[in-house]
């Protein structure tokens, strides 16, 4: 884990929809696999610009997470918003980490923005408990079920190379990825 102090990491994401957009990386991109490394205090400028676009990236994809590593930024960042209520509650994760899990799993319908119209039923803790460290730099815990915690744990899992299709059979992981290469193919012509 990098050593936080209390200076803020980045301003809140007043006005993500006026951020610039970033490219999103098409699985199997190599840096999608890569293992990221924490955020320093160094990194404040660098975070700020950074969550503010990937909010707005999010948003206009859209979607409910997007990763620092989708956006080939090699940093443990992460910005979430399942919209509970319908309603915008962006959650900017810094050094996020799983603390603890339930026993009981539950099965979700999963998709990714690295592996666009692509779908499955991932198996996963229902509820986690998540230390990071937010935009203004303060350590927070959270407790997460339902949606929330899968969202949670898929978009940790991006920090340390993962994917969700990696929770699959090969022989699914491997359709899906054909199937993904055939998409990407057909949208190049
Ligand atoms: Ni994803």
């Amino acid at each position: 884990m990098g050593t936080m102090d209390a200076t803020p990491l980045a301003a809140p994401p007043a006005a993500p929809d006026e951020a610039a957009l970033l490219p999103i990386l098409i699985a199997p991109h190599p840096l999608l696999k890569a293992r990221c490394r924490p955020v320093g205090a160094g990194d404040a400028d660098k975070v700020r610009e950074l969550v503010a676009r990937m909010f707005a990236t999010m948003y206009k994809a859209p979607g409910i997470g997007l990763a620092a590593p989708q956006v080939g930024a090699l940093l443990r960042l992460a910005v979430v918003d399942v919209m509970p209520d319908d309603r915008k509650a962006p959650i900017v994760l810094i050094n996020p980490e799983v603390v603890a899990e339930s026993d009981e799993m539950v099965p979700h319908e999963e998709g990714c923005l690295s592996l666009p119209g692509q779908y499955a039923e991932v198996i996963r803790p229902a509820i986690v408990k998540v230390r990071y460290t937010d935009e203004t730099g303060a350590r927070r815990e959270m407790q997460a079920d339902g949606l929330l915690a899968a969202c949670l744990q898929h978009e940790i899992e991006h920090l340390d190379g993962g994917l969700f299709v990696d929770h699959l059979s090969v022989l699914k992981r491997n359709i899906i990825m054909r199937r993904l290469a055939k998409d990407q193919r057909q949208k190049a012509r």
